[in-house]
C-alpha cells in the first residue's frame, strides 16, 4: 500500500568522463550556463535525496531532467546511483525532462532499454504507462519533444491522455488516487509568446479537463525548479511542482512528501 509519496525532480546529473562528442560538450556548456559543471557534487545531491526518501516513503517519483543533456554516460551515472540507493524499482516512477533528450531524441528510450531497464516498469513509455500500486495508480507521462537544446518546451501526447481517460472509466478506478507524473507543468502559460514558444507546454487541454472529471487526479511535475501548488479542486490543490535536486545544498536534500487524506494528496 502507498501511504506516503516522495517527489524529487531536476537532478541534472552531468558526466564528462566519457564525453567525447563535440555536440554533447557544447550542449552541456550551453545548458549549464548558470551553474557549474561539477560532476561529483551533483551525484552527491542525488545520493542524499535518495537516502533521505528511502525509509520515509512507500513510493518515489522523479519528475524529469534526470540528466543534463541525456548522454549515455549521464544516464549510466543516474542509473548507478539509483541502483546503489537500494530503493526497490517497483516503488519508483521515472519520467524524462527536456534535458534528457537534448543530444539524442531516442536517449530516454535507449536508457529504459539499457541502464534503467530495471526501472522500466515504472517509467514513462511511448504512449503512457499504467502502474497500479494498491489504492494509488501512477501514470508516468513523457512530455518531451524532439528539439534543439536551446528550447525547453514540451508536448502532451493525446494518446497518453486518452489512455488515462480510458483506464479511469473502469469501475475499479473510481476510488483510486490518481497520480500523473510528468516533467512540464500543465496549465502555466507565459504571456510572452516568444518565451511560450521556447518553454511552453502544448496540448495539455485534455489533461486539465481530466482534473475536473475524476475526483482524485493529481499531477506531480518538475521543470520550474521551484515549489508550486496549484489548481484547487474541492478546496485542495491537485498540481504540485518540486524544487530541483541540482539546486540543493550538498548534504541538505529538499524532497517533497505527500500523505493521503481521503484519497487526495496533501503535501506533508
Ligand atoms: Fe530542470
Ligand atoms: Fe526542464
Amino acid at each position: 500500500m502507498v501511504h506516503r509519496i516522495a517527489h524529487l525532480s531536476d537532478v541534472h546529473l552531468v558526466e564528462t568522463r566519457k564525453t567525447t562528442g563535440i555536440l554533447t560538450r557544447l550542449a552541456q556548456t550551453t545548458v549549464s550556463y548558470d551553474r557549474p559543471i561539477e560532476v561529483e557534487p551533483r551525484r552527491q545531491k542525488l545520493r542524499a535525496a535518495l537516502a533521505h526518501v528511502k525509509d520515509r516513503a512507500d513510493h518515489v517519483v522523479v519528475s524529469g531532467d534526470l540528466t543534463e543533456v541525456g548522454s549515455e554516460a549521464e544516464y549510466e551515472s543516474f542509473a548507478e546511483i539509483l541502483h546503489d540507493s537500494g530503493i526497490s524499482p517497483d516503488t519508483v516512477t521515472l519520467v524524462p525532462g527536456n534535458h534528457d533528450v537534448y543530444v539524442d531524441a531516442a536517449g530516454w528510450k535507449k536508457a529504459c532499454e539499457g541502464p534503467l531497464s530495471a526501472f522500466r516498469g515504472g517509467a514513462a513509455g511511448e504512449h503512457g504507462r499504467v502502474v497500479e500500486r494498491g489504492s494509488v495508480v501512477f501514470f508516468p507521462m513523457d512530455s518531451t519533444r524532439d528539439q534543439f537544446f536551446l528550447r525547453s518546451g514540451g508536448a502532451v501526447a493525446i494518446e497518453a491522455v486518452t489512455r488515462i481517460m480510458d483506464t479511469l472509466r473502469g469501475a475499479s478506478m473510481r476510488h483510486k488516487t490518481v497520480v500523473v507524473a510528468m516533467h512540464h507543468p500543465p496549465g502555466l502559460r507565459s504571456k510572452n509568446p516568444v518565451w511560450q514558444w521556447f518553454d511552453g507546454l502544448v496540448g495539455c487541454g485534455k489533461l486539465l479537463e481530466l482534473l475536473g472529471l475524476h475526483p482524485r487526479v493529481h499531477v506531480l511535475h518538475g521543470h520550474r525548479h521551484t515549489l508550486l501548488d496549484r489548481i484547487a479542486i474541492a478546496g485542495k490543490n491537485r498540481v504540485f511542482g518540486a524544487t530541483a535536486t541540482v539546486d540543493d545544498a550538498v548534504g541538505a536534500p529538499r524532497v517533497r512528501f505527500y500523505g493521503l487524506d481521503d484519497g487526495v494528496l496533501v503535501p506533508a
